[in-house]
């Protein structure tokens, strides 16, 4: 394996519980765990220099706001962003794509305009479209997702004929594993006249980022997928998108000057930072990104790499089982299937009494789902903290849900 040995840096990972079995978490795709140096800098936030930033004269206030400016930096070169002006801090994925749709889809978009995302976007990347659809009369269409959970890009290729304004995808998909070439989707879109967002929720934790080397417009992700704390996530956008843009929340720090019936926008990251930041959680943040800088992205990708494969071909094993989702080729270690006797919250309850973690239900994808004729799937997913051991522990597990139900 190209990692090993960093299951102590782990303090859940080390949990064992009634029966002597150790805490087997493959649901690192809907929260990741995190090391004891992430931890570790909140804590020290707390005891050493809690206080507010970008106001405080004193010496600690300014200690909490090198510590925040920092992480922002940090972020800026993980994902190889051209300036930490890029960079907003905002609560989530979640958020910053509603970011995007509150400000450059409201204040750029029109009646009769065009989005394009795909059939197996997660919510984060739907809800905010459709409301901006409904509230301006906006179309979205959506590029198909083959039967091998691979998109259409044949397809892609017509609707960018219908000259969209903006194409949103995820880079990677949250409960197929599927990888869907964005760099090439990028140029297209670009030729065609529209911007092109990525969903990076589950791209950024697992593969080497560069925004610029993508071409991406816009780049949304959230800290808690990648080791970080939960609250905290960010948007990257081209900084003269970012100037065009009318700000999102009101309140404190966005503001430069302020009158009784007016208000004049601070300067670029701080117009989209309404209001006291999570300031620890943004400290945590670039701690995550410090460890998983340690342990190199290129070795993260070859262990999930060399994990996916082994779970893709044991899994097939288990009398029943169907993969919904690419079985080969580049693949992102999310692997959800079905059995065809047991609903998904049976399996997860009889895994659980093994203490392995899986995630069961829809994944926040209803519509995916509905693609594939499904209600539900059962869900693995897997981080550089895994092993092998534990693909086997699965296996053996699904084995017993077989003989309970199959
Ligand atoms: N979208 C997250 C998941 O896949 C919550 O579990």
């Amino acid at each position: 394996m190209a990692i090993v040995n960093i299951l102590q840096d782990f303090p859940i990972l080390n949990q064992v519980n009634k029966d002597g079995k150790r805490l087997c978490f493959l649901d690192s795709a809907a929260t990741s765990q995190k090391p004891e140096t992430v931890i570790e800098s909140m804590n020290h936030y707390y005891r050493t220099m809690n206080a507010n930033i970008h106001r405080g004269i004193y010496q600690i206030a300014e200690q909490a706001t090198e510590a925040y400016e920092k992480s922002r930096e940090k972020i800026q070169e993980f994902i190889h962003a051209g300036s930490s002006r890029e960079i907003i801090f905002t609560r989530n994925t979640t958020e910053s794509i509603n970011l995007v749709a509150n400000t450059w889809g409201k204040q750029n978009l029109k009646k009769g305009d065009l989005i394009i995302l795909s059939e197996m976007e997660h919510h984060a990347n739907l809800i905010p479209w459709q409301i901006l659809a409904s509230d301006k009369g906006i179309s979205l269409e959506f590029i198909p997702v083959q039967e091998n959970g691979q998109l259409n890009l044949s397809e892609y290729q017509r609707l960018l004929n219908l000259q969209p304004k903006l194409v949103c995808v995820s880079g990677m998909s949250n409960v197929l594993g599927t990888v869907p070439p964005v760099k090439q989707m990028a140029v297209d879109a670009h030729k065609a006249g529209a911007l092109f967002l990525v969903d990076g929720a589950q791209m950024i934790p697992h593969r080497k980022v560069d925004v610029q080397d993508i071409d991406a417009d816009f780049f949304a992700f959230s800290a808690h997928k990648m080791l970080g704390p939960t609250g905290i996530g960010a948007l990257y956008g081209k900084e003269a998108l970012l100037e065009s843009m009318p700000p999102f929340l009101g309140g404190g720090d966005m503001i430069s000057k302020v009158f009784l019936r007016s208000f004049t926008t601070n300067e670029l990251p701080y117009k989209f930072e309404a209001g006291t930041p999570s300031i620890a959680e943004a400290i945590g943040f670039g701690a995550a990104i410090d460890y998983l800088n340690q342990i190199g992205m290129d070795a993260i990708w070859q262990h999930e790499v060399e994990i996916t494969k082994y779970a893709i071909q044991e899994l097939q094993k288990v009398p029943g089982l169907k993969i919904v989702g690419p079985t080969d080729g580049v693949r992102g270690s999310a692997v959800s299937f079905t059995l065809d006797y047991a609903h998904p919250h049976d399996v997860a309850q009889i895994l659980d009494s093994e203490y392995i973690c899986v995630r069961a239900g829809h994944h926040c994808a209803m519509p995916l789902h509905t693609r594939f004729s499904v209600p539900a799937t059962t869900r693995a997913s897997f981080y550089l903290y895994n092993t092998l051991d534990e693909v086997d522990r699965l296996k053996t597990g699904l084995e017993k849900v077989y003989h309970f139900f199959g």
